[in-house]
């Protein structure tokens, strides 16, 4: 799925990257290395996560935040002492493009509203994954689609959270955007 991803985005060459959902960084430093191979060191990318469960966001889905592979979590705990699943942990896996990136700790419900969209021409949205959390990123990333950028939403149709299928197909249907489901139902495209 990985290179699936990356050939998405080299397809437009986004120059300004917001990410909704970055949890351990992962994918986040594949954009990165992306985009500074396409731009050199004129890219941006914005990384927002919750980084934290709390009582406030109980109802958004949290993967697992404990590794499989314990030399992993040695790795976290012993020599990087860093939680994975922090800002600060994924300031570090991406410290090689510092003066390119700019996280947020925050919940999208209420940072989407308040952030200016208009530069942004890429949003990976893979953030909380019920319902109305889909539909109010969907809403927020509107200007986005509006402006000729793309929002790619990954987990479209998962079984343990038809929330975001939901929202999807609501929010194509009311605003009559070019939405294209691919990578085997896994992402929703949605262009103007
Ligand atoms: C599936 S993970 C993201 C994986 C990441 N995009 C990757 O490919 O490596 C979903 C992330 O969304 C975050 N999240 C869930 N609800 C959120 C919300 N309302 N606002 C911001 N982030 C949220 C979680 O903390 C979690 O880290």
């Amino acid at each position: 799925m990985g290179e699936f991803f990356l050939t998405e985005i080299l397809k437009k060459k986004p120059k300004t990257f917001l990410e909704v959902g970055v949890f351990h960084g992962v994918t986040a430093r594949n954009i990165c290395e992306l985009l500074n191979e396409i731009h050199k060191n004129d890219f941006k990318y914005i990384g927002l996560d919750l980084f934290e469960e709390n009582d406030e966001n109980k109802d958004e889905i949290i993967p697992n935040t404990k590794f499989s592979n314990p030399l992993k979590t040695i790795y976290f705990r012993y020599i990087k002492r860093l939680n994975p699943y922090s800002k600060e942990a994924v300031q570090d896996l991406l410290s090689k493009f510092k003066n390119n990136i700019y996280l947020i700790k925050g919940n999208s419900n209420k940072v989407l509203r308040e952030m200016d969209m208009s530069k942004i021409e890429y949003v990976f949205l893979d953030g909380g994954h019920d319902y109305n959390t889909v539909m109010n990123d969907l809403n927020n990333c509107k200007e986005v689609i509006k402006n000729n950028g793309t929002v790619l939403c990954d987990d479209y149709d998962l079984g343990y959270a038809p929330g975001v299928k939901k929202a999807i197909d609501e929010f194509i249907e009311h605003n009559k955007f070019k939405c294209e489901i691919i990578c085997n139902d896994r992402f929703a495209k949605i262009e103007l």
